[in-house]
This record gives C-alpha cells, structure tokens and sequence, in this order.
C-alpha cells in the first residue's frame, strides 16, 4: 500500500530534520509498530490510541503551514479557510462515521515555509497529536517535504493548494485539490499569447523553490509551442533582495511580458526594481503571486499585471459569493485563493471521512481519492488516478490593488 513502506526507516530519518529528541523517539516508535504489522500501517493513530485522546465523539485533523516568514499569508488564509469549513461542518452536526456523529477539530502547526520544518511538524501532528488527515502544505518544496512522511505513516494528506507534479507521486496517501503546473504554465503561456497577443517573453524564476523551477519549464515549452520567443530566461534564490543585476541582463532583450513564477514577496521587490530601472512592460505569474500583501508591498509597480489563480473573490456564481460574504464576516477580509482552497480540502476530507464510514487511512486515502464532481469554491472537484484535480484556472489582472478577473482557461 505504501509505495514507501520498503525504505529502510533511516532514510526517512534522512529526510527529516528532527530538532527534537521527543520527536525522533515518536516516529522510532510509530515506525517499529507499522512495519510488525504491514497490512495496516494507517492505524496507528486513531484507532488504538489507549488514552482518551481524541474523545470517541471527535476527530483530529493536523494542518501545516507557513503561518509566519516570507509566506504567512499563505499558511494563514489556508488556516482560516480551514477553519471556516470545520465550524460550519460541526455546526451542521459533524460527521457521521458508522452511525456516530464526530465534530472535527482542527490543530495547526507552523513551517514557516520552511522544507526543512516540514518533517517535524507532521510527524508531531501524526505522531503526537493522532490527527487521522494532514491538510497542507502551500508551497510545493515544503509539501514535498512533508508528504513522505505521511506516506510512511499510512496517514492521508490533501494538499490544498502545491501544483507541483511530484507532490502526489510521493505515494496512495497524497492527494490535491488543486489544478497542477503542466496546465497552469499552459494556462499563462495561452493568456500572453492569445489574449495579450505577445510574441516575446523574458522569464525569472526562483531556483530554490520546485514549484517555480516547474512552472518556468511549462510556461516557457507551452509559450515556444504556441509560436512565441523566449528571449531571456535568469534565476534567482528566493529572499534576495538586489534583484538588479538579473533585471538589467533582461532589459536588454526587449521582452513584452516579463514572467516571474515566484511567491508575493520576492515578486513585490523585483516588481519595484524592475520598474526603477524603467521595464514598463506587464509582469505575468502563477498562483503563487495571491496575496494581498503583493499590492500592500508592491503597489503602483504591480498594476496592470497578471496572474493565473485558483477562483477570483469577484466571479458573480452563488458559491464563490456565499464563501466570500461568510469569510469577509468571520475574517473582516476579502478571501484569497487559499482561503477558498483550505475551505475545499477541509470539505472534501468531511465528505471522504463520511463516505469512508472511517478513519482508518487506507479507507480514508481511498475515499479522498474517489471524490468525483465535488462542487467546491474553487470550482467542481474531480479527483484522477493520480490523485490531482483537474479544473479550470482563472487569470487576474491587478487594479487598484486588487486581483480583478480577466479570463477563464478552461483544462
Ligand atoms: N501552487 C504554489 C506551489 O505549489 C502554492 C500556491 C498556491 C500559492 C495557491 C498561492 C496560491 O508552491
């Protein structure tokens, strides 16, 4: 069942960067447990828990995300989305689970977008905390981080939001119910193309992050595909902060659009310096521009750009709008992708738990994985054989500070 359950445990050690002896001493113990028994690694957590922890009328479920650092509002507005959808879910009477009603109660940890948290805070939520499902994380090379881990533990994973391709090739318990890169560079490569009708394209990315790297290679193969020109690819390392030297390299070259599949902050910066040095042409990104502290930072540099997202908080159906006014309500914000991506990760896992009549893992990934025309914020919910979503992206166009939608691109 576990596509990692053959690897000797010291490379799972190898993975994780345990800061805590308690930690290590938990996983040492939960692994020596499961591989006795091989048929069932997914239970260690819920069901033979000796202690009253969680009561029987309750489930735990862990979320991991960058709730502070250089992509707070990611892990933030995920939390909040998160736990909009559990209140709502147990106000409505919990989840019923062989007959039993169980609320659900949600225990977040920090990675500080870190990869090398990633490790611990989810063996601690498996391990410590007895969560049956761990939403998370945002960022690709942070989930890639985390996922292995849940694998190991026969515990499911939805990520909310990491389009990376090798996310849910890490094994049966990762799952996603976000659209993936291969069609969102496609999506933006189309937009510039088509819509915009540019033939020249510069591209700078963030070579540290799996999720930038992946987009870049799809953009750019899509854009070429279509008939345009890469004139300049450059990277840089997400946290610098001179990104001139790479700007003026690009200014040279003439480009029309300049695509930077990056996070809001280092995109904020480039956006100001790029604009110093007077490249006036529109900047085009991924989703992982969606933030609002991109227009708080970034400002006048960042108007009349673009990016490919999951939902816009203005589409006119009665789902996105119905989310929008609760959320807007309960956070005194308008709710950004990842607010509404949490929202339908925490649903489809109470739909999953529901149809599972259980919590054992394997019961729970499978469910999670047969999850068909599930209507989400985020769109209608499919999810394939390898355990992706596929749905429509939506482009925006940054005006007065706000992403405003511009275009639909349809899988
Ligand atoms: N897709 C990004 C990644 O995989 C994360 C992200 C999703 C950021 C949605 C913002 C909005 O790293």
């Amino acid at each position: 069942m576990s596509t990692l359950a053959a690897r000797p445990l010291t490379s799972l050690i190898h993975r994780l960067t345990l800061t805590a002896g308690v930690a290590l001493t938990a996983l040492l113990g939960a692994c020596d447990n499961s591989s006795s028994s091989n048929a069932n690694k997914s239970a260690p957590a819920a069901t033979n828990a000796p202690a009253a922890k969680p009561a029987a009328s309750e489930i735990v479920i862990g979320h991991y995300g960058s709730l502070t650092g250089p992509e707070a509002t990611f892990g933030r507005s995920t939390d909040n989305g998160i736990k909009l959808a559990v209140e709502e879910i147990n106000a409505a009477g919990g989840v019923n689970i062989g007959g039993t009603s169980h609320t659900i109660k949600v225990i977040s940890e920090d990675t500080e977008g870190k990869p090398e948290k990633a490790g611990t805070v989810v063996t601690k939520l498996i391990t410590s905390d007895k969560v049956v499902c761990v939403l998370g994380e945002v960022a690709s090379s942070v989930t890639l981080a985390g996922a292995p881990v849940a694998q190991q533990f026969g515990v499911p994973m939805i990520t909310p939001s990491s389009t990376n391709p090798q996310v849910t090739a890490v094994g049966d318990m990762i799952s996603r119910v976000c659209f993936i890169d291969p069609f969102q560079g496609y999506a933006c490569a189309k937009f510039a193309f088509s819509d915009l009708k540019v033939k020249k394209a510069a591209i700078l990315f963030d070579q540290a992050a799996a999720y930038s790297v992946g987009l870049k290679d799809e953009f750019e193969k899509n854009f070429k595909q279509m008939g345009g020109e890469v004139v300049a690819v450059e990277a840089y390392t997400k946290g610098e902060s001179n990104f001139n030297p790479l700007l003026t390299k690009i200014r040279e070259k003439n480009a029309e659009i300049l695509f930077i599949p990056g996070y809001y902050t280092d995109v904020a910066n480039i956006a100001i310096q790029a604009r110093k040095l007077g490249m006036t042409m529109p900047l085009l990104g991924g989703d992982g521009w969606d933030s609002a502290d991109l227009a708080k930072n970034g400002g006048a540099a960042i108007e009349g750009s673009f990016y490919s997202n999951h939902y816009a908080a203005d589409q006119p159906t009665e789902e996105i709008q119905s989310f929008v006014k609760k959320y807007k309500e309960k956070f005194g914000e308008t709710p950004d992708g990842l607010a509404a991506l949490g929202y339908d990760a925490a649903r489809i896992f109470a739909d999953a738990a529901t149809r599972a009549g259980s919590t054992n893992g394997a019961k729970l990934a499978a469910a999670i994985t047969s999850t068909k025309g599930f209507k989400g914020v985020t769109g209608t919910i499919t999810i394939n054989e390898k355990r992706d979503a596929v749905k429509p992206a939506v482009i925006v166009e940054m005006k007065g500070g706000k992403p405003v939608f511009r275009a639909r691109v349809e899988p």
